[in-house]
């Protein structure tokens, strides 16, 4: 939730990354920031201003002693405006100016002058990012309060194989949007939230698991992160890509998140369970492949942990959300199990509609309360969904 237009200045140095930050560029502006494109003379080579410009619909800032408007001194007047300086692709050259308080061109005498939030999105030759002087200027600007995404490994440019790559553009783009979110009511708040469907397995290769695909418990992860909590997300056997600044613990069966969630929970502030957590296994699991024979196969379950009831039970101070994936009699099933697992809050899901509930982005919800309230929710996108929830959490 971000209110008025916030301005982001991008400052873009020189490396054969430049084009993504085009993406980044253009995906900020469809968050609909304002944006304002530092370039250094090296950026440009690879470049042209003018791609740049384009995209921010703003004109680019290159040269250090243009003509300054009236009394702005241009890298004053920009520092001021930025409510965020990111700096993709960041150079170790550029990285190595800021460390030793070098100021000799706009972008680093901007970073310098600036008091807002600087993320630095480095990409360069997997050697240079690993040399130990390239190393400790990160880690001196870290303990500066400088932020950094760190680059991926892959397969860089330059042919050589390892961590350089530039982060993803469009995780870029969110980590921005979340440092600028307004709403910053769980900071200092410990969020623990599960995602995802567990597997129990029948043989070394078959498994019984569900069709959740952990989208809500990803986007209520990043909503409490982006309103400064700090999250711990266990997620079951998802397809999505952790998200930046959330610690990821990643398990598959159901005793595997049993063991995990109870050794954070006495910790934790809220507890969301979004899991989708299957409520039986085979009862044999047989350690060799199961072998094509009679023309029935019997598949004996029994019941496992129901994770949530334990916490329920275990609850002292935690605020305990769980979730309700119904196909009919949504809202007394629902309050059953706010009862049962003695919850403050159960999200109810109609999982029979195809456009809402376990696959798809949307989802059409009510929100129950331990106090007796029944609140409900439009079809809305899960972040959406997650947004409510925080907020009816928020108000108590
Ligand atoms: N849950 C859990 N452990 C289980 C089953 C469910 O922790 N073994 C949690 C889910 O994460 C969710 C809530 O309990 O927050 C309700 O899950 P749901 O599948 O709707 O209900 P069940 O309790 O499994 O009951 P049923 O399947 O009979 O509807």
């Amino acid at each position: 939730m971000i209110k008025e237009k916030k301005t982001v200045v991008v400052g873009v140095t020189g490396g054969i990354a430049v084009y993504k930050a085009l993406d980044v560029i253009s995906r900020l502006k469809k968050k609909n920031f304002e944006i304002n494109v530092i370039m250094t003379e090296s950026a440009a080579k690879f470049v042209t201003p003018l791609s740049f410009q384009s995209l921010s619909q703003n004109i680019v800032n290159s040269d250090m002693f243009a003509e300054p408007r009236a009394w702005e001194i241009q890298h004053i007047s920009l520092a001021k405006k930025a409510d965020l300086v990111l700096i993709v692709p960041a150079t170790a050259n550029i990285i190595g100016k800021v460390a030793n308080g070098i100021a000799d061109d706009l972008l680093s005498t901007t970073i310098m002058a600036t008091k807002a939030p600087v993320i630095f999105a480095p990409a360069m030759n997997t050697n240079m990012y690993s040399n130990a002087i390239v190393q400790e200027n990160i880690h001196k600007l870290v303990k500066f309060g400088y932020n950094f995404i760190n680059p991926a490994s892959g397969r860089l440019a330059c042919g050589d194989e390892g961590e350089g790559k530039l982060a993803d553009t469009e995780s870029i783009a969110e980590y921005v949007e979340s440092m600028l979110y307004d709403k910053k009511d769980l900071k200092g708040k410990k969020v623990l939230v599960t995602a995802g469907p567990t597997i129990a397995a029948i043989d070394p290769v078959r498994f019984i698991t569900n069709r959740s695909s952990g989208r809500m418990g990803y986007a209520i992860a990043e909503e409490a992160r982006d309103r400064g909590a700090e999250v711990l997300l266990i997620s079951g056997t998802s397809k999505l890509k952790a998200p930046l600044g959330v610690k990821v613990v990643n398990v598959s069966t159901n005793e595997d998140m049993l063991r995990e969630v109870l050794k954070h929970y006495v910790d934790q502030d809220i507890v969301v369970k979004a899991a989708a957590v299957a409520d039986y296994k085979p009862k044999q699991y047989s350690d060799k492949k199961i072998k094509k024979a009679n023309d029935d196969l019997n598949l004996e379950l029994t019941k496992d942990n129901d994770i949530l009831k334990k916490l329920g039970e275990l609850k002292k101070e935690q605020i305990l959300v769980g979730f309700a994936a119904e196909s009919n009699d949504l809202i007394d099933n629902a309050q059953k199990k706010l009862e049962n697992k003695n919850l403050d809050y159960i999200v109810a899901n109609d999982i029979t509609s195809s456009d809402t509930g376990f696959a798809s982005e949307d989802n059409k919800v009510t929100i129950l309360c331990r106090d007796g309230r029944n609140l409900p929710l439009e079809k809305m996108s899960k972040r959406q969904v997650a947004r409510k929830l925080f907020d009816i959490i928020s108000e108590k």
